[in-house]
């Protein structure tokens, strides 16, 4: 009697990334509480040990694996699991859970997003890509009768404290105030930069995260991004939000209102806080993340962010007031840049070089469907590559 009660309260979830920082940040916020969610969905790329690992931990009912190799690998070491692979079977598992948890790093995330407010689910988002890339497309399907957008990035997730789920009247809002690190170069010269390393790069003072955003956060193309993100998420101009420095990472974001208040989250970092936010909203967990131990806090501060040093984030707020496909080429070309200077085949200063040059053969696109942010994505990758050669090959 007692069980079939909890089995009603459990909320099905599906973890798209289950195998990556925020999606086993999410199974371990799910661990110190199972009786509220039933783990219905795993999706990974091709990590196939640790996916094994967590089936046998979650007995999930389907898990996608992102090729038909690694699906086959997981399908014939488990039983009574549905497994298959590609973008359909994304889509097909992105519906398939009243709370839809998007960890899936870059662009490949986007039929997760689509498919989970289409379908009318809540997805808690930490995929930006998706956003950023689709953000006219995801618009119209955010509408969708019962589908909810909740924020995992921790920025986003302090603005929308702030913002009290978004329930403030837009003429109130002076500015959102979107906090970052400044990564591992803030206090580089300029001139130093050209020697950066992949380690120097892959060393965040404050998150520990996967590889491709602690890159983004290196170049500050992250905060680029975020900002992005703000404007699609709530819907305030570029002139509205501001980035500000702030080393401690301990305030996650502020909105300044037009009476001269601030209000802002403060929280340690962990990212299982913005996790937990999204998974129980509109209530609150009762386990902890990142508690604040006010005697040991002995300085918050705050600066300008250096556009000339860290010139990606210039890039994003230009193709963000472009909108249209532009922040799709901008979110293409920075991912072909990363993996580019990962595979050490440019340096870290060629990143944001790569990405303004692709940047200078957009030529206007609308973001009308589907078809055209895919299209987008593919002219833009296409022309990063080439950019990448070019620079690669000038030694
Ligand atoms: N990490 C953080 O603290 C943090 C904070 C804020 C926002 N975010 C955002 O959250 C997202 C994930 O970041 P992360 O740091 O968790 O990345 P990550 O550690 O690299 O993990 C990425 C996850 O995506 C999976 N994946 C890759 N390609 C896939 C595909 N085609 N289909 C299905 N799954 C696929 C990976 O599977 P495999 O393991 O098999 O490759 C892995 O599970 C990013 O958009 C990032 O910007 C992260």
């Amino acid at each position: 009697m007692l069980l079939d009660k909890v089995e009603i309260l459990m909320t099905s979830l599906a973890i798209f990334g289950s195998t990556g920082s925020i999606g086993r940040q999410t199974l371990d916020v799910v661990r110190a509480d199972r009786e509220a969610f039933d783990v219905k969905v795993l999706a990974a790329g091709t990590s196939t040990s640790l996916i094994l690992e967590q089936i046998s931990e979650f007995n999930p009912e389907f898990v996608v694996m992102a090729d038909k190799d690694s699906a086959r690998e997981v399908r014939n070491s488990t039983s009574g699991v549905k497994v298959s692979s590609g973008d359909s079977a994304l889509r097909e598992a992105a519906s398939s859970s009243e709370l839809v948890v998007n960890a899936v790093v870059g662009f490949a995330g986007l039929p997760v997003t689509m498919e989970a407010l289409r379908s009318g689910r809540r997805l808690a988002l930490a995929n930006k890509e998706s956003l950023i890339a689709g953000g006219p497309i995801v618009q119209k399907v955010r509408g969708t009768l019962g589908s909810e957008l909740i924020p995992v990035d921790s920025e986003h997730c302090a603005l929308h404290q702030c913002l009290h789920g978004g329930r403030t009247y837009d003429d109130e809002i002076h500015k959102l105030l979107v906090t970052a690190s400044g990564g591992p170069f803030r206090e580089w010269h300029l001139e130093d930069l050209a020697n950066v390393t992949k380690e120097d790069a892959l060393k965040h003072p404050t998150w520990n995260m996967g590889p491709k955003i602690t890159i983004d956060s290196s170049t500050l193309m992250n905060k680029g991004l975020e900002v992005i993100e703000a404007h699609e998420l709530f819907g305030v101009s570029y002139e509205t939000i501001e980035v500000v420095i702030h080393p401690q990472s301990v305030v996650h974001s502020m909105v300044e209102f037009t009476d001269g208040s601030v209000i802002a989250q403060l929280s340690m970092p962990d990212m299982r806080l913005p996790i937990s936010y999204a998974l129980y909203y509109p209530k609150r967990s009762q386990t902890p993340h990142g508690q604040i131990k006010w005697d040991e806090l002995t300085q918050l501060t705050f600066e300008t962010p250096d556009m000339d040093k860290f010139p990606c984030l210039k890039l994003a707020y230009e193709a963000g007031k472009a909108g249209e496909t532009a922040p799709a080429w901008l979110n293409a070309a920075n991912e072909v840049a990363v993996e580019a200077f990962l595979q050490d085949r440019i340096s870290w200063k060629e990143i944001s070089e790569v990405i303004e040059r692709t940047m200078q053969s957009y030529s206007d696109a609308l973001a009308d469907s589907e078809q055209s942010i895919y299209e987008a994505d593919a002219s833009s990758r296409r022309a990063a590559m080439k950019c990448v050669s070019q620079v690669h090959g000038r030694g």
